[in-house]
């Protein structure tokens, strides 16, 4: 093929082939509607490879201004949103294809020494860079909402569950607290994905090293990246960072689908807990009463591709022969749709977390007084009465309530001593809901104090 046939479109190869490309093969061969959102780092990457290439000495520096005029004009044109008139293999061929149309003849000289195998390894970090700094700055949002909302919810005492069933009463704020620092993790495991991620492939061609003498310190700089890669053949190949990425990814979504799990139910009528803004809540059709907890329910359900998404490029990767191999083109859409879904989603949770309301009444009617038979419990050990026996005397007295249906705070202290003479009068400060969240002082625990350290932990790590 003529770089005058370039201009007007087909492959970046061809010079070895008799016949054109079978019909049912060129579809498949395209991945333009999908890489094409990587115009800018293409172009970015390119910048600096001219420039690479001039301070080689493989270009004149008249050469390098012709590419890079011509970069900037390529540019505008694909920022209009230009739709390509013949099908573009991918986003690579296309800049390449609209740079000839720029620069002119010039324009084939910037690929010396460069593949498309390093060049959208660098892309697509590129990609992964700015991305991930996105995400971590709307997960900071997203922990921040938490941080307020448990600020507020110091105060309220809830019901605290296991296996869905009412155990120990706790302050709602430290309810809230147990969703953030699961995303503070996450954060960490974004930041960390995108310390991976700031690896340069750029000058490791395409899978045996750069022939010219171009300064791959040079283009690391240039394109901000923080180390370059060691070994060409393991660069062109390593989507280990992509894993991390889709990993913090999933396990974001995973404790962001639990933290929606809860909100479904506290925003039930059954709960009656919590209220969700109106503005992230529907309506029904059908039915005009109803106030569905979308944005949670959305929360919870795209947990599923975030995972499977994850698991798609783990599969892909296994198995594959030294170098690269055309399966690694699958990995775009993997990290596009995770990235796309999180940050579509973060803002929303940030924003219901935001205008979510407790329903302080319906708190108190939910405590129900075995949630303190724990407490019962820790009332006999600090007689000296041994664990395993106060939990079997508390049990026998739960079991007395429910056969008689009079709540444990009701049952005559004569009774409470013929179980276990060790019960006295100020058993009875034992159904305060105060002095049960207020004995577990130890950090960690729910009281208002351990409570308050946590809050003050949580704002400092946030700043971090
Ligand atoms: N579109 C390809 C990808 O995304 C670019 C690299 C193509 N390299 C090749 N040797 N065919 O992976």
């Amino acid at each position: 093929m003529t770089s005058s046939e370039r201009e007007e479109g087909g492959a970046l190869w061809g010079g070895r082939f008799e016949e054109g490309m079978a019909g049912a093969m060129v579809p498949l061969n395209l991945s333009l509607d999908v890489d094409g959102r990587l115009w800018r780092q293409d172009i970015e990457g390119s910048r600096a490879w001219a420039r690479a290439l001039g301070r080689a000495q493989v270009l004149t520096d008249a050469e390098v201004t012709q590419l890079l005029e011509g970069l900037d004009r390529v540019e505008l044109r694909l920022a209009e949103g230009i739709s390509p008139s013949v099908p573009d293999e991918d986003i690579h061929s296309l800049v390449e294809r609209l740079l000839g149309q720029e620069a002119g003849p010039v324009a084939g000289k910037l690929h010396t020494g460069r593949s498309r195998n390093d060049q959208v390894a660098t892309d697509m970090r590129l990609w992964g860079m700015g991305t991930l700094d996105r995400l971590d700055a709307e997960l900071t949002g997203t922990v921040e909402a938490l941080l307020h909302l448990a600020e507020s919810s110091v105060e309220l005492i809830i019901p605290g569950y296991t296996h869905l069933q009412q155990g120990q009463p706790v302050r709602a704020g430290h309810w809230v607290l147990s969703h953030l620092w699961p995303l503070l993790r996450d954060r960490e495991r974004v930041r960390a994905a995108r310390r991976a991620a700031a690896v340069l492939p750029l000058g490791c061609g395409a899978l045996a090293g750069c022939p010219f003498p171009v300064d791959r310190e040079f283009l690391r700089d240039e394109l901000g990246f923080d180390r370059i890669s060691e070994n060409s053949m393991d660069t062109v190949s390593d989507r280990d960072w992509m894993a991390d990425a889709l990993y913090a990814g999933a396990m974001l979504g995973g404790h962001l689908s639990r933290l929606g799990e809860d909100l479904v139910l506290f925003a039930s009528r059954e709960f009656g807990l919590l209220r969700l803004p109106d503005g992230f809540s529907t309506g029904s059709s059908l039915m005009p009463q109803k106030r569905n907890p979308d944005v949670a329910e959305l929360m919870r359900g795209k947990s599923g591709r975030l995972t499977g998404n994850l698991m798609s490029l783990l599969v892909i990767l296994k198995g594959l022969p030294t170098g690269y191999n055309r399966d690694l083109q699958e990995d775009k859409a993997l990290l596009f749709d995770t990235m796309d879904q999180l940050l579509l989603v973060l803002p929303a949770v940030t924003g219901a977390l935001a205008g979510s309301r407790w329903n302080a009444d319906r708190a108190e009617e939910l405590l129900s007084e075995e949630l303190l038979a724990t407490d019962l419990a820790d009332y006999l050990v600090r007689r000296g009465v041994p664990f395993r026996e106060s939990h079997e005397v508390i049990g026998r007295l739960v079991a007395l309530s429910e056969s008689e249906g009079v709540p444990l705070s009701q049952i005559p202290l004569e009774r409470y001593q013929e179980i276990h003479p060790s019960f006295e009068a100020d058993v009875v400060q034992v159904f305060e809901w105060e002095s049960s969240v207020e004995a577990r002082k130890a950090p960690g625990g729910t009281a208002r104090e351990a409570l308050r350290a946590q809050l003050e932990e949580a704002r400092r790590r946030l700043m971090g």
